[in-house]
């Protein structure tokens, strides 16, 4: 099965379930009328799915889980693993909590860098009819104890890279265990890890409550997310920042408040660098029904790359690797370069949305390059490949494999990569056939 192929059989099996965008708000569900007293009567597990750590950093962590009723989540956080004197953080923000029925958000900030930090989940089941007619009627909290590490230049520099999931569980199942089995600091999801989702539940099946082995796979890993061109389709995803926090907004100037995708961290002696490529077709394109702002978000995030090379901790790490879905280089003419105006169709070119981003290549990569970038990680050809460092092109551009366990030549990947000394270590790991595919050294900057 192609690219292609795959990506229409994808879309029709979520055309199945399209429904109308109003029933993806929240506060349009019913409010139940069944919630018992804590102790009484039978109503279902309020907690459900283990925590997910989203956007790892040295001072700050989100948790998200989910839940099956009106819920107002928080975490227990402590650098003891008995809690002791523990930090209790409630979700949402100032004014008012967050009160949802289905993902609850908690943003932990104040943290140390490279530090071990122990928490517990937990949420209060809310009553809410209207007004002041609001009440707690019970209370659960998951009995285990995560901990995980902040990111930082004490942190170990290890990271793993998946990309182009799209919501197959028997690959994300293989891909989970290899990552469990090398133990990064962190996991950066490189995009497409959706289809086009509208509706939050399907969302929560693919990131909070997937049908794998590891239930936990991300409550002890934290994550970092590259949005891949899927990732904005479906009306759920449009709101992709009710299942995925947006980055804490300190971690950007006011210029750049639009901007909570993007991260730079640093992790060890790597600093590491996220940026979004977007759509892999034109604004312009009738397809898209004027309804996508690509072109204008992808110049946006030139002025944040520029700021963001130049913080200190990511100037003097000695490593230098930057991550986004859509390839930014690719030697092959036939490859359509995603800048084909007005609707992305060229005959000389082999489809008709972008096989690498050529306005993103442009606008970047001078700037990566005059950091001394390493190496980009990309990703959305479902074909693993790598582009080593020419005369011309100093980075190495290193493209993961696909979501299918049944194509040998376009096989899942973990891309793992490991600051050694003066070398960083990557190594690509083949989920099907379950041996080392390549490994790469890279030179300190
Ligand atoms: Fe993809
Ligand atoms: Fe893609």
């Amino acid at each position: 099965m192609d690219r292609r192929e795959f990506l229409r059989n994808s879309a029709a099996l979520t055309a199945a379930t399209v429904v109308a965008p109003e029933l993806l708000q929240a506060t349009d569900k019913q409010v139940p009328s069944t919630t018992t007293e804590e102790g009484q009567g039978s109503a279902p597990k309020l907690i459900a799915s283990a925590p997910m750590l989203q956007n790892y950093a040295s001072n700050s962590i989100g948790v998200a889980f989910a839940v099956n009723d009106w819920a107002n989540g928080y975490v227990l956080i402590s650098e003891h693993p008995d809690l002791a004197d523990a930090r209790k953080i409630k979700c949402g923000g100032y004014r008012v909590t967050d009160l949802t029925d289905r993902v609850q958000q908690i943003r932990v900030t104040g943290l140390k860098p490279a530090t071990r930090y122990y928490y517990r989940i937990g949420a209060d089941r809310i009553q809410y009819k209207a007004g002041y007619s609001m009440k707690i009627t019970g209370n659960e909290e998951d009995p285990r104890v995560y901990s995980f590490v902040t990111a930082g230049k004490g942190a170990d520099g290890h990271f793993c890279v998946i990309n182009d999931t799209h919501a197959t569980f028997d690959t994300f199942d293989k891909l989970t265990e290899k990552i469990a089995a090398l133990a990064p600091s962190c996991v950066v999801w490189n995009g497409d890890a959706t289809n086009c989702e509208e509706r939050i539940d399907s969302q929560v099946r693919i990131f909070l409550d997937p049908p794998i082995t590891r239930k936990d796979y991300a409550s002890e890993i934290p994550y970092l997310f590259a949005p891949g061109n899927h990732d904005s389709r479906g009306m759920a995803n449009r709101h992709f920042e009710r299942l995925w926090m947006w980055r804490q907004p300190e971690e950007r100037s006011s210029r750049d408040w639009d901007l909570g995708r993007n991260f730079a961290v640093r992790m060890g002696d790597i600093a590491m660098i996220g940026l979004d490529t977007a759509e892999d077709k034109q604004d312009t394109n009738p397809i898209f029904a004027s309804l996508f702002n690509s072109a204008a978000y992808r110049e946006a995030q030139v002025a944040w790359l520029q700021d963001a090379l130049k913080r200190k901790e990511i100037a003097t790490a000695p490593f230098l690797v930057a991550f986004c879905h859509i390839p930014l280089f690719s030697d092959d003419p036939t490859h359509n370069p995603g800048d084909v105006t007005p609707a992305d169709y060229d005959p000389q070119y082999s489809a008709d949305f972008a096989y690498w981003q050529r306005t993103c290549a442009r606008l970047w990569t001078p700037l990566l390059e005059k950091a001394k970038c390493q190496l980009i990680i990309t990703a959305h050809m479902h074909t693993y490949r790598y582009d080593a460092p020419t005369a011309t092109r100093k980075w190495g551009h290193l493209v993961g494999g696909g979501p299918r366990l049944n194509e040998a030549a376009k096989f899942p990947t973990v891309i793992e990569g490991k600051a050694e000394g003066r070398k960083l270590h990557i190594t690509v790991h083949n989920i099907l056939t379950c041996a080392i595919q390549d490994e790469y050294w890279f030179n300190a900057r």
